[in-house]
């Protein structure tokens, strides 16, 4: 099954992701971390792309759609998350070719709904695991044991270039103005489940998990 992570920046869809691939091995595609992996490796795309998203633009829907397209060739999955895409309507539309071209489809959207006072404060303490990518919050979601990784045991954390002002305050714009309609897209279908993101870490996992289960996902 496939399933979209739907929220403003810093609305907890990767914290969220992360902990069903652990528990319960689903996919998770996050396509910011496939752009950054993109950006760290050099390559010509990451070149290409790096001041757009260190100035919190959206990437252009011709790339993104190359980049989803690709995910497919690698392997298969019984459940698979997107964690950031679709971002606009067109993607959307054609992420539904690229699915039925596999024999899937969108079927379910679990809509991160927080309120903007709550984002800035989630991102500006966002730190992040060197080695494997891994998600925390200095305050509300730190690391077992200060200072070393849950996953990896890295010892190295790093805040991200395009949560400075300038860019998160571009990339909220965005969201309001871009990608908010895909919610409508998806709604139209019946397919969105809204999940109160504003409560803590574990209260808004135990609200997913109950989100799948209701599909008979998980039990
Ligand atoms: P991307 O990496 O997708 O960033 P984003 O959508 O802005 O989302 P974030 O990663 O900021 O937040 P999140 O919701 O995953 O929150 P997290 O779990 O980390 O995209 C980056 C850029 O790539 C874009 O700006 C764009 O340029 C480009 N891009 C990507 N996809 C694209 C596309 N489809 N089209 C075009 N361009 C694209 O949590 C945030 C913090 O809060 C963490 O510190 C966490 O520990 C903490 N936290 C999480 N949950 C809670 C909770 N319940 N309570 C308290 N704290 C919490």
């Amino acid at each position: 099954m496939v399933f979209v992570f739907f929220g403003p920046p810093g609305s907890g869809k990767g914290t969220q992701a992360q902990y069903l691939v652990k528990k319960y091995g689903f996919r998770h595609i996050s396509t910011g971390q496939l752009l950054r992996q993109e950006i760290q490796n050099k390559t010509a795309l990451g070149l290409d792309i790096k001041s757009h998203i260190e100035a919190g633009e959206l990437v252009s829907d011709d790339v993104m759609l190359e980049l989803v397209k690709n995910v497919f060739k690698d392997k298969n999955s019984e459940h698979v998350i997107f964690d950031g895409f679709p971002r606009t309507v067109h993607q959307a539309i054609a992420f539904e070719d690229i699915l039925s071209v596999n024999n899937l489809r969108v079927d379910l959207v679990i809509n991160f709904e927080v309120s903007f006072d709550h984002l800035l404060e989630r991102v500006k303490g966002r730190l992040t695991c060197k080695t494997c990518g891994h998600v925390y919050h200095e305050i509300n979601n730190p690391p077992i044991k200060t200072g070393v990784c849950d996953f990896c045991h890295g010892v190295e954390f790093e805040k991200r270039n395009d949560d400075e002002d300038s860019a998160l305050k571009r990339r909220f714009e965005l969201y309001k103005t871009e990608t908010q309609t895909v919610k409508d897209f998806y709604s139209d279908r019946g397919i969105v489940v809204s999940i109160d993101a504003s409560l803590a870490v574990e209260t808004v996992k135990k609200n997913v998990e109950k989100a799948l289960a209701d599909l008979g996902i998980v039990s």
